[in-house]
């Protein structure tokens, strides 16, 4: 027993992100060489192909797949399994390797810790000249929530497909399973439509862009793009390969002034519209007409042709009630419809497509704003605002899904702005946001179990390209891998910014991340210069 523990002490456990529900280290470690093969069992084929994808390029040889005196094995598990459908259990010693699951989500995420368990050089693309150790180790492991998400907004800035299928892989590599693209915004559309070209042809491009929104700068340049159908299934059958849903926004009935430039029917104003150069929130919103509605359940039902995703988000939030308040039709239709404000025709506008999706077998997710005048049956409610609206929605029996302030990572991470490139405002360092816990004051846990789980939001007003997307989400998303992850109990800033620096960041920078603190020059102003 002393003997164990002295172990156990001397051997530093892996540095796992997110952190294992238990690491047991033992002495002694196996050696991943050339003699090495992979033996899955019959249904564990999956888990081996992605195991020779992941580690042949650093390793320079191929692992062959047969039996062998020195294996890493796969092994699906279901009788007795306590560690749920997403849990796995990888046992490594001297002699051998064995990764367990019930389910291929699980072994491809027990795949993913074996990743990390190898030498940092095992993540880049060439191959590396490293002995290739693996420490003896148990690990079993079992996520805490069933949606581990982040958002991307390709709206405010279009985002190539090259660089959503690098954001997914890093998704993976978290374990992370719902990748939330937000297709649509007031500054572009960017999802092909096949019955309504001029969404793309006129919506997805616009004349010029906010650098910064006070003092106002432009960048006197067009800026644009979108995903064709095919490109889009291609995302889509990229993240499902790695056990990630791809749950698409198309926002209504505000944030639509990019549709509503390619069709003019479809809003409120006399005037014609352009796709939005500012930032914020735009009066323009989408009219009550009939004809607004058709068009509505027409482009969800082409989303819903591409996005197998149980839930399909309509955004719902920051819908100003100007123009409605000024329009003889939304008028009478609020009359004809017994409605006593906007709101309740907000509510109304919402229900419409509740009742479409939850028809087409599929559920509607929206932002806070959807509670106005009452959800939906079958809606679930993103909570980007306060706790009153998670309260009241779990409390009905709503599912909900946490998405406040603190997971926004396009704040700055730090207080310090004569040292950080500009962003939207706030300070959300990577300590309060690895703090940020899903579960709010108030919920019982009947209630919790409406939580689904938790993600982080990048807007991308002030995110020009890739490479600032990466610096605002890394390694904040990391701290989010392990809040949608790892038990409550088990979560403590020190020891996740300890295995941060013991493994983490290396790891991000042999996949070439780049995470704020990398030290590379960085190519974008400061907020404030120092004078
Ligand atoms: C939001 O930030 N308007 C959802």
């Amino acid at each position: 027993m002393v003997a164990t523990v002295v172990a156990h002490l001397a051997l530093a456990a892996p540095s796992i992100v997110p952190l294992p529900l238990s690491v047991q280290t033992m002495a002694g470690e196996f050696v991943l060489d050339s003699k090495v093969t992979l033996a899955p069992d019959k249904t564990s084929r999956p888990a081996a192909l992605w195991t020779k994808k992941y580690l042949e390029p650093a390793l320079g040889w191929e692992l062959p797949i047969g039996k062998g005196s020195r294996t890493i094995a796969f092994q699906k598990v279901s009788k007795n399994w306590t560690l749920g459908d997403e849990g796995y259990r990888v046992a490594v010693t001297p002699t051998g390797v064995k990764i367990q699951a019930k389910t291929d989500a699980g072994m491809f995420y027990g795949v993913q810790s074996l990743r990390q368990l190898l030498p940092t050089n095992i993540l880049r693309n060439s191959a590396q000249s490293e002995k290739w150790t693996i420490p003896a180790c148990t690990i079993e492991d079992s996520p805490r929530f069933g949606w581990r998400g982040s958002h991307l907004d390709v709206a405010r800035h279009f985002m190539p497909k090259s660089f959503v299928l690098k954001f997914i892989d890093q998704l993976a590599f978290h374990k992370m399973n719902r990748f939330h693209w937000h297709l649509t915004d007031d500054q572009g559309w960017r999802i092909e439509i096949k019955k309504y070209p001029r969404l793309t042809q006129v919506g997805a491009w616009r004349k010029d862009s906010t650098i910064t929104y006070s003092p106002r700068t432009m960048t006197g340049k067009p800026h644009g793009g979108f995903y064709t159908q095919e490109d889009i299934r291609e995302v889509v059958a990229y993240a499902a390969a790695r056990h990630i849903t791809v749950v698409p926004e198309i926002e209504m009935p505000g944030h639509a002034q990019a549709a509503i430039a390619a069709y003019p029917e479809l809003g409120n104003a006399k005037e014609p519209l352009e796709v939005w150069t500012n930032w914020g929130v735009t009066t323009h919103v989408f009219n009550v007409n009939d004809g607004t509605i058709n068009f509505l359940k027409d482009v969800l039902t082409e989303v819903m042709a591409l996005f197998p995703s149980k839930f399909i988000h309509v955004g719902g939030d920051e819908c100003p009630k100007d123009e409605w308040k000024a329009s003889p039709e939304a008028q009478a239709r609020m009359k004809s419809l017994g409605l006593k404000d906007e709101h309740e025709l907000q509510s109304w506008f919402i229900r419409q497509f509740d009742a479409f999706l939850t028809e087409k077998g599929r559920r509607l997710i929206g932002w806070s704003e959807i509670l106005e005048g009452g959800l939906a049956p079958g809606a679930a409610l993103m909570v980007w605002l306060g706790d009153d609206g998670a309260l009241q929605a779990v409390r009905s029996g709503h599912d909900v899904v946490m998405a406040q302030g603190t997971t926004y990572y396009d704040a700055y991470q730090s207080g310090d702005r004569t040292r950080e490139p500009h962003a939207i405002g706030g300070n959300t360092d990577l300590e309060k946001a690895y703090n940020y816990e899903p579960i709010r004051p108030g919920m019982t846990p009947e209630q919790a179990t409406h939580v689904l789980g938790v993600q982080c939001q990048l807007w991308s007003e002030y995110f020009p390209d890739p490479m600032k997307v990466e610096y605002s989400a890394f390694p904040r998303l990391s701290a989010m891998s392990e809040i949608g992850w790892t038990k409550q109990s088990q979560r403590n800033f020190a020891d996740f910014e300890s295995r941060m620096k013991a493994a983490h960041y290396s790891r991000l920078d042999a996949m070439d991340i780049n995470y704020r603190g990398r030290g590379k020059s960085y190519p974008y102003p400061l907020a404030s210069p120092a004078k």
